[in-house]
């Protein structure tokens, strides 16, 4: 259940603790985060994501469904997605990152054709000679043409993209998917409108998104409407919100703890390592909260064509 007033919500003290001695304000002020500054963001931040993130390259959350986190419950969404492939099919994946989701696919789908499409440099480990990698914004798929692909599926990588941006992108999808195809979408969400918690919640859900340099957060409302106003039509949609908290819980002991223990260290931090480091940092400080008490949830979307 969202809470709308939390006065005894751990976010909230974690939110009014770090405004009193950093200045918040300097995170996440713009609508539109340029594709520059969202490449630099996950430049910046290629060491923080191979040293606690993954091991295997993922970058996003891990979905521990024995309640416990371990490494390889991050191949959950990719997995998930292999289960809607058939032989001879064409898949598309957005903001495929280092490139763990497809290169796991490729293997297992030798004889399925896989295009990637992020804004991040196309990685040189790429051996697979069934996955084409396409450094560009997934907001325009024109390289591409009508009815192409039997699948589509973005991981924790809309959530950059604003309103309009999305609106966009669902249309773009919606034209390359093949009638009866599927799109697979993973990301977060507010339980209710962002406009609807009051002004403390609103700081803390505003840094969990954009002090990763994503966008303001979407409801699961506004996420549901990308989809249906586009054309979609809904098969499945599952709350994993409870999945992601052993991982979270680790990113906060292992990162978020060790960057805002001390209000001395986190100050000196703040001053002398890059914004986009420290941006990351708030964000494993307080996505468990944010989570926990159920002011984020985590979807699994399966909409059809
Ligand atoms: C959190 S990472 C997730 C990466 C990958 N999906 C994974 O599961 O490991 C988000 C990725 O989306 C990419 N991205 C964000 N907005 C994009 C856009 N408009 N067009 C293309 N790529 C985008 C970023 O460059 C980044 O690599």
């Amino acid at each position: 259940m969202a809470k709308k007033n939390p006065e005894n919500s751990n976010l909230r003290k974690k939110v009014l603790r770090m405004e009193s001695f950093l200045d918040l304000d300097r995170f996440g002020k713009e609508d539109r985060v340029s594709d520059e500054e969202i490449a630099e963001y996950y430049k910046v931040n290629d060491f923080a994501y191979k040293k606690w993130l993954s091991k295997y390259g993922f970058m996003h959350f891990c979905i521990s469904k024995t309640g416990n986190y371990s490494p390889e419950d991050a191949f959950y969404q990719p997995k998930t997605v292999a289960g809607f492939i058939k032989p001879g099919n064409k898949v598309l994946e957005l903001g495929f990152g280092k490139g763990p989701n497809i290169f796991y696919l490729a293997e297992k789908f030798p004889d399925v054709e896989f295009c990637g499409v992020d804004l991040a440099p196309t990685n040189d480990k790429n051996k697979f000679p069934n996955v084409k990698l396409y450094q560009h914004n997934y907001s325009d798929l024109s390289g591409f043409a009508d009815n192409t692909f039997d699948v589509v599926y973005g991981i924790e990588t809309i959530c950059c993209c604003n309103e309009k941006d999305k609106d966009t992108v669902f249309r773009e999808v919606y034209r390359v998917l093949k009638p009866g195809g599927h799109f697979m979408v993973f990301d977060f969400a507010s339980p209710e409108a962002f406009e609807t918690y009051d002004p403390v919640a609103q700081k803390g859900l505003a840094l969990f998104t954009r002090a990763g340099w994503g966008a303001l957060i979407t409801s699961v409302d506004q996420w549901e409407k990308h989809f249906t106003a586009n054309g979609f039509i809904c098969e499945s949609i599952t709350d994993l919100s409870k999945e992601v908290l052993p991982d979270l819980k680790r990113l906060l002991d292992t990162l978020g703890m060790r960057l805002m223990r001390s209000k001395v260290k986190a100050k000196m931090a703040f001053s002398v390592l890059p914004e986009k480091f420290v941006g990351n940092g708030i964000v494993a400080y307080i996505a468990y909260d944010c989570f926990k008490e159920g002011f984020a949830t985590y979807k699994q979307w399966i909409y059809v064509k």
